[in-house]
């Protein structure tokens, strides 16, 4: 690990925000909260995922992830997921024969969106106290579970995941996302941590709005504000294991490429409230009731 100059706060025996985390959140706009989660509830994070993707066959489809691309915003897989448990894969998995170079897992970007609410071991661990307690110690008062990713960046082939704000695809009015992300494994600058833009998400909009295109024809960026993230000044969030970094949804960041040898898996959850309007153009939408959960146990 690198020294940076952003604060630090043990999270290991987190009871709740204290004067000086709000202040640092306030002011950088994240906050990092260290061993907020255990090496135990780590490891059994990463087991679950061993068994959701061992049912998976990986043959089954092949939809690619790529913040570069954007292809996926064409792709109703994409689209559609919601309120699903769908894989997406690393833009470089495949050799030029169409074959994965790796094993399944050490191929994968990304799985996404609703394993909070579909997946029971992913629906407990996301709806802990400690995570309600943060997102009300912000002032979120109705905190819904909007979305989540379980994020692979694998050996040599992790992608970069270019500068932005989440609140541009969790769109609400007024703003009111905020990300949670935990490192399950050391997260380095070798294997592509995050850096970010500590004090600028105070503009007053996202720069950005990634929503549904009319006309049916896919998700895409809407530029708002078309200046360039001085993204030589992005400050490297290195994050050992257990490591909850609490993202406000204007903090402009991004992670370079994984060229290393070792994976960072990461599992990321995004909140919004319940008093805010959540419009119908947001690219992220649900089948059947068309619900956002909080809290409560919503499995299935
Ligand atoms: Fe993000």
């Amino acid at each position: 690990m690198t020294e940076n100059a952003l604060p630090r706060f043990d999270g290991s025996a987190f009871e709740g925000l204290s004067p000086e985390m709000l202040q640092a959140f306030d002011r950088d706009g994240m906050l990092v909260l260290e061993g907020l989660v255990s090496d135990a509830d780590c490891d059994a994070l990463m087991l679950r995922m061993g068994t959701i993707l061992d049912a998976f066959d990986p043959a089954a489809h092949h939809s690619v992830f790529s913040s570069l691309s954007n292809a996926q915003g064409q792709e109703q897989y994409f689209l559609d997921s919601g309120r699903e448990i769908r894989f997406f894969f690393e833009e470089e998995a495949r050799d030029k024969d169409g074959r994965l170079k790796a094993n399944f897992r050490a191929s994968l970007n990304k799985v996404g969106h609703a394993l909070h609410d579909l997946d029971p071991e992913f629906c407990a661990f996301s709806r802990q106290p400690a995570f309600r307690n943060i997102a009300q110690g912000l002032g979120i008062a109705e905190p819904l579970l909007l979305q989540s990713m379980y994020i692979f960046k694998p050996p040599r082939i992790g992608g970069e995941v270019t500068c932005h704000q989440d609140s541009s695809y969790l769109w609400s009015e007024p703003q009111s996302c905020i990300g949670l992300w935990l490192a399950l494994e050391d997260a380095t600058i070798e294997n592509g941590c995050l850096w970010g833009l500590p004090g600028m998400h105070k503009e007053t909009q996202p720069r950005s709005r990634y929503e549904r295109l009319a006309g049916g024809s896919g998700a895409g960026d809407i530029l708002l504000d078309e200046r360039p993230w001085p993204v030589e000044e992005c400050v490297p969030l290195e994050a050992a294991r257990g490591t909850l970094v609490v993202l406000h949804g204007q903090f402009p960041h991004r992670s370079g490429a994984n060229r290393s040898d070792k994976s960072r898996e990461a599992y990321a959850l995004h909140l919004i409230d319940g008093r805010c309007e959540y419009p119908a153009t947001n690219w992220l939408r649900w089948g059947k009731d068309n619900s956002i959960y909080g809290f409560g146990n919503k499995v299935g």
